[in-house]
């Protein structure tokens, strides 16, 4: 099969296009035959190994896994022993290790089944940034209807998500953002759209039940004081060269003692919050924004778009179509309609 393979830690440049041993299906694993894939910041973490200490995990000296990727949507083309949830043929969406492949094996409970009327494309772009915004406002920021949510970072992968999801919490949405972005940013929902060009939020007058920040251009300490008196802020990420973490630590260590500063926490690999966002999908509550499209060959193209911070919801790798006759088939169905960074297609 082919795939994009990096054998050492780096830039876009240590990305090579090759052919490859498909993978096995092991047991409660199910092999997919992917379609489409998508890119989030943590990618291109995982791809320069940065920082240092994740190694720990992906590998010291080299990556562990020589594809990157998580965010995958497909087809089920082998299941192995013991999975009961999938079928051979079944279109399913979630999380892999090694998503930019033909073929890509991962456990049953990283899946869910794909929202019949999301194109492939669509669902790929879900995984990890629709699900840390997920959890982010529900778990972590608790919102509720009437509350008022900032979003910081509106139009970027989680911040397309962060708006949608808060909007269909019942929350009344801020969305921070540039001018070139501000239509798209109300034309998910969001209520009120600040243009960080011209205003300042943390210097206005407007108090928040619960801000997410997915840019880290402000101090902690300053968009505290964007909140009511029983607010929360949550910093997520912050950085696409790793450079966040010092941030997330402190704001952790900072949630021991000062209230209103929340402690970023997400549990990915979790089919049941992948139900949860297919059942928004389905009910049109969320539509995910998907950016560029990208050929499997040019994944590091994708990438370094990625990497220069400016990308406009989600950027998608499609890796192969689906077979004629499939229920999806390059997006059949179409009753969400696409939305574009430049809007309603
Ligand atoms: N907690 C988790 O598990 C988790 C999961 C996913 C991501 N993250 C983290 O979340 C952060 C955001 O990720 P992402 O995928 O949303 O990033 P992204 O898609 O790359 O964000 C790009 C967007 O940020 C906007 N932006 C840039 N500067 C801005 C500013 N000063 N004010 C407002 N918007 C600004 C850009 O709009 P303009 O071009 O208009 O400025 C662009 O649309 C990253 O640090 C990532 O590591 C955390």
């Amino acid at each position: 099969m082919k795939a994009i393979v990096q054998d050492q830690y780096g830039s876009e440049d240590a990305l090579r296009l090759r052919e490859i041993e498909r993978p096995t299906v092991g047991e409660g694993e199910v092999l997919v035959r992917v379609h489409a894939a998508s890119i989030h910041v943590g990618d291109l973490l995982v791809m320069a190994g940065r920082p240092i200490l994740m190694r720990m995990a992906t590998g010291l000296r080299r990556p562990r896994q020589p594809i990157l990727g998580t965010d995958v949507a497909g087809t089920v083309a082998a299941v192995g022993s013991g999975v009961t949830r999938f079928k051979v043929g079944d279109e399913v969406f979630g999380w892999t290790s090694g998503a930019f492949a033909e073929y890509s094996s991962t456990p049953e409970d990283h899946l869910a089944t794909k929202p019949a009327h999301l194109t492939f494309e669509q669902a790929a772009a879900v995984g990890v940034s629709a699900t840390a915004a997920l959890q982010l406002l529900r778990d972590e920021g608790q919102v509720k209807p009437g509350q008022k949510v900032l979003v910081n970072g509106a139009s970027g992968g989680v911040g397309t998500y962060a708006v949608q999801i808060a909007k269909a919490f019942g929350a009344e949405v801020t969305g921070v953002t540039s001018t070139r972005n501000a239509d798209l940013v109300r034309s998910i929902g969001a209520d009120h759209v600040i243009d960080y060009t011209r205003q300042d939020f943390t210097k206005g007058t407007e108090r928040y039940d619960f801000i997410l920040d997915n840019v880290a251009n402000h101090s902690l300490g300053a968009m505290r004081r964007a909140l009511t008196p029983t607010g929360v802020l949550l910093p997520n990420g912050g950085g696409h060269q790793g450079g966040g973490m010092g941030r997330l630590i402190r704001a952790t260590i900072a949630s021991m003692f000062i209230r209103g500063q929340g402690r970023p926490s997400v549990k990915f690999e979790n089919a049941a919050d992948l139900a949860v966002l297919a059942e928004l999908a389905e009910a049109g509550r969320i539509t995910p924004v998907i950016d560029r499209t990208y050929p499997l060959s040019d994944t590091a193209a994708a990438l370094r778009h990625v990497g220069t911070g400016r990308a406009r919801g989600t950027v998608v790798i499609t890796v192969a179509a689906p077979a004629p006759g499939t229920a999806s088939q390059a997006g059949a169905g179409g009753a969400v309609p696409a939305l574009t960074a430049g809007g309603v297609a």
